[in-house]
């Protein structure tokens, strides 16, 4: 049966078969499409010919669902043109060496990390249980292009529909899966929107590791059930701050009733990793071996948009510490480097907590305590505590590196978007798609909105793909709040920023 077929003229449809591997072409033909594509240049007599032809009422596009998962992972770093600054040691200030990071990390992610290699094996285990939901589905968001009257295509990968609703679980496994085959039986991590903890619980509950989940206050009391989730999977889960740890006391002596930030989570956190040799620190984002598991978001996706014969000229995501965007975006840098394609990548991030695009690119601590590593990254300063906006992922005070080094390589660029807008975004896809978005990825929805409105008034027929990296099933007081009319804009104080940028370690960049 022939997967799809391919209409490019307008008079005589030139009819293409595309099989698994090859194009054919023909004109009599007794195969059964699944879907049909029609080119731009095909006229409406011959489409309705071909749909005459084959006696059914094909739409024009429908998604292949059977791709292969790919089985490696892509490190961007390889094909740089400059390799991005290393991190550093936060007492030396020289670059850090594996053994600096072993208290924290497994061998094998410290070699991830620093790797240049451009493609790393997926272990056939991890492949194992990405099949659990992977491929995640590419979905032409018709009805919202229909709701918004706009000439542009819109599509978007949706990851919610791993375990834990999110693309976090792209990460979790394999690093749960190479803490297990070092002997690690416990391993502790912060939370912010809950979706990385409870990704991390539910890997943990696979390979049977202890979890502990220090969560940011602020989403601990919004999101009761993520917490009941963590603890489904049999994790233990802390409001952050705590006072379990140094780094929690000191930040509750200053401010009681802290709402705490990702910083604060990350230092409790790694305190607990450095001080206890049987156990290991995981992170939901930022390093580049994070950014390198997500990547199989946009492998799958470029396969997916080469069956239906689309090229991207717009790709949009949100950006909290980066790895969704960067897992989606990375294969298509390296598409766009071969100069196969030219997509514009566009990051969005809360207006409350604007890394890239009012942060400073500097050196800069991973948490507020400063325990971690020097990462060069734009940053609004360690000890920058965002204002408790409902999209608790994107509340961290820095950029992942490897981001920040490509944003200033200038193969990206970056917008900030306030909360009510994106909601409002939320609840028109919501309405016309029928998904319900985390508030993390309402920025990416209200930045493609912006992007098919602005083609609704030039007449282009841009095809714009957004990264929709999670459901908000246990986001819904969010929406409460939105659909009631009190939720408010939270922007960044220019003030605070400065405060806090103060703090930054004073280093020669
Ligand atoms: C659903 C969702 N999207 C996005 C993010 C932001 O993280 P990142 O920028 O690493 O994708 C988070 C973080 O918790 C999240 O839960």
């Amino acid at each position: 049966m022939a997967q799809s077929l391919f209409f490019s003229t307008n008079i005589r449809p030139n009819i293409h078969i595309k099989g698994e591997e090859q194009w054919l072409g023909c004109f009599a033909l007794k195969a059964e499409p699944i879907y049909l594509k029609f080119s731009s240049g095909c006229g409406a007599r011959a489409r309705a010919r071909a749909r005459a032809a084959f006696n059914a009422d094909f739409k024009d596009i429908e998604i292949p669902k059977q791709i292969e998962i790919p089985k490696q992972w892509y490190n961007l770093i390889a094909d740089l043109p400059v390799k991005p600054p290393p991190p550093l040691h936060p007492k030396t200030f020289q670059p850090v060496k594996p053994e600096d990071l072993s208290p924290l990390f497994p061998a094998e992610l410290i070699k991830q990390e620093a790797s240049g290699d451009r493609f790393i094996d997926i272990p056939e285990e991890v492949l194992d249980i990405y099949r659990l939901w992977r491929p995640t589905p590419l979905i032409r968001a018709k009805r919202l292009e229909k709701l918004l009257d706009t000439p542009a295509r819109i599509y978007y990968k949706y990851e919610g529909v791993s375990p834990a609703g999110s693309h976090k679980p792209n990460t979790a496994v394999p690093q749960v899966w190479y803490n297990a085959q070092e002997g690690i039986k416990n391993v502790v991590t912060e939370t912010g929107a809950g979706q990385w903890g409870s990704s991390l619980a539910f890997a943990c509950s696979l390979f049977g590791l202890n979890c502990e989940v220090w969560q940011v206050r602020a989403s601990y009391d919004q999101k009761p059930y993520r917490k009941m989730m963590m603890q489904t999977w049999g994790a233990k889960v802390h409001p952050s701050p705590s006072n379990l740890t140094e780094a929690g006391r000191s930040i509750l002596e200053m401010d009681p009733s802290s709402p705490g930030s990702l910083g604060i989570a990350i230092s409790e956190a790694v305190e607990v990793a450095a001080t206890n040799d049987d156990t290991k620190y995981c992170l939901g984002s930022v390093l580049n071996h994070v950014l390198l598991h997500q990547t199989v978001i946009g492998e799958e996706c470029i396969k997916q948009l080469e069956a239906i014969g689309e090229t991207p000229d717009v790709i949009i995501g949100c950006t909290g510490g980066g790895s969704n965007f960067a897992g989606l975006s990375f294969p298509f840098i390296r598409e766009k480097l071969e100069g196969k394609i030219n997509p514009l990548i566009r990051a969005v991030e809360p207006a409350a907590c604007p890394s890239l695009t009012k942060g400073v690119y500097v050196y800069d601590f991973g948490d507020t305590a400063g325990l971690t590593p020097l990462m060069k990254m734009h940053t609004l300063g360690h000890d920058f505590i965002p204002d408790p906006i409902h999209a608790g992922g994107l509340r961290y005070h820095g950029m992942a590196p490897l981001i920040s080094h490509v944003y200033e390589l200038g193969f990206m660029e970056a917008l900030s978007i306030p909360q009510i807008e994106c909601f409002r975004g939320a609840i028109q896809f919501a309405r016309s798609e029928g998904l319900i978005p985390a508030p993390e990825p309402t920025h990416a929805i209200a930045a493609t909105i912006r992007e098919a409105l602005h083609c609704r008034e030039t007449g282009e027929s841009k095809v714009i793909l957004m990264a929709m990296c999670g459901h908000g099933h246990f986001d819904l007081p969010a929406y409460e709040k939105y659909l009631q009319g009190s939720m408010v804009d939270l922007s960044f104080s220019e003030e605070k920023i400065q405060a806090s940028l103060a703090n930054i370690p004073n280093l020669v960049a």
